[in-house]
């Protein structure tokens, strides 16, 4: 019997993209979802630390910038959940799947934003370790995923430079907002590393991801390529590097860094961070609360349908 994937097999050799309607193997379909569910709920729990300071922005432009990044990344989600549906995912299966902690969401998102720096750290350092890895994924394998990332990748380039002018002006203001953008710094910085995953020797879907060309680069890699473009950018405000062991290496150039710390990585992921409670407990109360909408837009929707199968 002819290999039934010898089409999909041959298209991921060619760079040819995978679309909805290919035969694919169940493995492959099995961890796009999982990934791009994930994607999805990070990009709506992402909403959340900043959220908590519209209300709180230092002026006017500071609000407004902040509630246009906001609500980019609830169209991330909505299209990142799409591209899930193109394979079959339920919507209201990922959400209750998310709020019973049978998938993740992005670590970074359960450290708590306790100063208007933080918001500032999360759009430069958050965002700008999101655009490393949602690049890479605008060559993804899965075509209606890499097409989620271009229009996403563009926005999130606004997002980290917005972030990146707001940590300016505290390092650049009195003492004390430079001493807030630098403890932001301190406190975001190793977490914006975690969110390249564990190291490749501890990945367990990187080899599989490597070769369906899911993943083009490795959580090290990618974790490598944020470290060096980002120490200068630190540098550049006079701020410092929270890494002891951070070294310019002229020979391989690169930046060696010191060792994550892969317990609070794990308990973090595992559901004992900061804030893992506070996140879902707010995605509960939102995926219940809107209960009520969902149902009357399904009963719409059935209304129009009638309506129209009625003109056709
Ligand atoms: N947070 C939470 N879980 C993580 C994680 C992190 N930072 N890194 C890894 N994990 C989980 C994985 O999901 C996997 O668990 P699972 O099998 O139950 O899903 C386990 O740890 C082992 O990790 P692997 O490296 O084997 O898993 P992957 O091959 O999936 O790689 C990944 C992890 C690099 C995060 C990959 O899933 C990926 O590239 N995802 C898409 C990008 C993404 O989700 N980014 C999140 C940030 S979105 C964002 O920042 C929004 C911005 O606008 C602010």
């Amino acid at each position: 019997m002819e290999n039934k994937y010898h089409k999909f097999n041959a298209c991921i050799e060619q760079d040819i993209a995978i679309e909805a309607k290919d035969d694919m193997p169940d493995a492959y379909r099995k961890t796009l979802i999982r990934q791009i569910g994930q994607h999805g709920h990070s990009e709506v729990i992402g909403m959340l630390p900043e959220g908590n300071w519209i209300t709180r922005a230092p002026t006017l432009k500071r609000k407004a910038v902040l509630l246009a990044k906001v609500q980019d990344e609830a169209g991330h989600g909505l299209y990142l959940y799409s591209a899930a549906e193109t394979l079959g995912a339920d919507r209201d299966d990922m959400m209750e799947k998310l709020i019973a902690g049978k998938m993740k969401y992005s670590s970074i998102f359960n450290y708590p934003t306790l100063t208007w720096a933080d918001v500032a750290a999360i759009g430069w350092l958050v965002d700008g370790a999101a655009i490393v890895n949602q690049v890479a994924l605008c060559r993804t394998s899965y075509g209606p995923y890499a097409r989620a990332m271009v229009r996403i990748c563009k926005e999130e380039s606004f997002h980290q430079r917005q972030g990146f002018e707001a940590m300016m002006a505290l390092a650049q203001g009195s003492e004390h907002q430079k001493q807030m953008a630098q403890d932001a710094v301190n406190r975001f910085w190793w977490p914006a590393l975690m969110m390249f995953g564990p190291s490749d020797d501890h990945s367990p879907n990187s080899a599989q991801s490597m070769a369906w060309k899911i993943k083009r680069f490795s959580n090290d890699e990618l974790r490598q390529k944020f470290v060096d473009n980002t120490v200068p950018q630190v540098l550049q405000l006079g701020l410092t590097v929270p890494d002891p062991d951070l070294q310019w290496n002229e020979s391989t150039g690169h930046y060696s860094f010191g060792e994550i710390n892969w317990d609070e990585f794990m308990a973090v992921i595992q559901g004992q961070g900061p804030c893992n409670h506070e996140r879902i407990e707010a995605r509960r109360k939102a995926w219940q609360d809107g209960q009520w909408v969902r149902e009357a837009a399904a009963v719409y929707a059935q209304k129009q349908a009638v309506a129209q199968s009625k003109v056709a």
